[in-house]
C-alpha cells in the first residue's frame, strides 16, 4: 500500500470511530408505512422539488432526480469517463448499483462519441440485500431499503439520447448475473453497491478486468464501513493500484488501475 493508500485510510479510520458506521436515513419513521414499490417515484418527485431550487448545469441538472449519488462524486464520475475517453481507454463502462440510473446515464453521456462502448447496469432493483458482520449494527435498518426501478433508467437513458443499443440491463443479484454476464474489458467500473459482501465480489469480478489505465469509482467508500473493508483489502492484494480522492470536504474515492 502506498502513502497515498495509508492517509486515506487513517482518516476514514478516525472519522469511522467517530461517527456511524452508516449513512443517517432520513424519513426513517414513515418508511414502515409506504410500499416499497413506491419508492423510486416518491424519491424522484422529492429529488424534482429539491432540484428547482439548485442551480446546476446541464448534465447533471437532468440527472439529478434519478440519482442518490453526491454532486462530487457526479463530478468525479463525469471527469474519469471524460479521461478514459481521452486517453483511449479501451473497454466497456460497467455500473454496480443503478437504482433509477442517474449515475449510469451520466457516464453514458459522457461518453456518447464512443458508441461501441456498452453501458452494463448490474442491479436487483429490489433493495439493498440483508447486511453482514462486516458492515456493523448500523447498516442492518438499509437492507430492503433503497429501491431503485428499471423503468425510470429506462426513462432517463431515453432523455439524455443514449442509444438503447449501448445499454445491458443486468437484472438480478450480483450472484446470479455476474456469472452469465460476458465482458471482456472495462475502461470505468462504478461500484455503489454499499455493503461489505456485494463491495468485495464487484472487486474480486470486475476488478481484473479494468484495463491498464482505467478507473474504479467507489460511491461508499466513506460512508459504509463494509464498503470501506472490502476496498481496503482489494488494495492490500493489489499494490499497484492506487486509491485516489476529488472534492473537498465531500470526497470522491477513485481507483486508477495502473
Ligand atoms: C445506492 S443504490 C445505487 C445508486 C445509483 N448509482 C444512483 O445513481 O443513485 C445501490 C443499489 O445497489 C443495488 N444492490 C446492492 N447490492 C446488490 C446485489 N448484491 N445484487 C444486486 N443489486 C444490488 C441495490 O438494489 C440498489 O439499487
Amino acid at each position: 500500500m502506498n502513502r497515498e493508500n495509508s492517509s486515506i485510510n487513517s482518516t476514514t479510520n478516525q472519522t469511522a470511530k467517530k461517527s456511524e458506521n452508516a449513512p443517517v436515513q432520513r424519513w426513517f419513521w414513515l418508511r414502515p408505512f409506504l410500499p416499497r414499490k413506491l419508492q423510486p417515484y416518491l424519491r424522484g418527485l422529492r429529488k424534482r422539488l429539491e432540484q428547482q431550487k439548485l442551480n446546476l448545469e446541464e448534465p447533471f441538472r437532468s440527472v439529478y432526480p434519478f440519482t442518490q449519488v453526491s454532486q462530487v462524486r457526479l463530478k468525479s464520475l463525469m471527469q474519469l469517463a471524460t479521461r478514459i475517453e481521452e486517453e483511449g481507454i479501451p473497454g466497456d463502462i460497467v455500473e454496480c448499483g443503478v437504482l433509477d440510473g442517474g449515475s449510469a446515464a451520466l457516464m453514458g453521456d459522457a461518453t456518447r462519441k464512443s458508441a461501441h462502448r456498452k453501458l452494463h447496469l448490474f442491479d436487483a432493483w429490489k433493495g439493498l440485500p440483508p447486511s453482514g458482520s462486516e458492515d456493523g449494527e448500523a447498516s442492518k435498518k438499509w437492507t430492503g431499503q433503497v429501491v431503485g426501478s428499471s423503468h425510470r433508467v429506462s426513462t432517463i437513458m431515453a432523455e439524455m439520447g443514449i442509444p438503447s443499443e449501448r445499454l445491458a440491463f443486468h437484472k438480478g443479484w450480483f450472484s446470479d448475473t455476474f456469472p452469465k454476464a460476458e465482458i471482456e474489458q472495462i475502461a470505468l467500473l462504478h461500484i455503489d453497491a454499499d455493503f461489505y459482501d456485494p463491495v468485495k465480489f464487484c472487486l474480486e469480478t470486475w476488478g481484473p478486468k479494468v484495463s491498464k489505465g482505467g478507473y474504479i469509482q467507489l460511491d461508499d467508500y466513506s460512508e459504509f464501513q463494509g464498503c470501506r473493508s472490502a476496498v481496503d483489502e482489494f488494495l492490500e492484494k493489489y499494490p499497484q493500484m492506487t486509491l485516489n480522492t476529488y472534492g473537498n470536504p465531500t470526497k470522491a474515492y477513485y481507483i486508477h488501475v495502473g
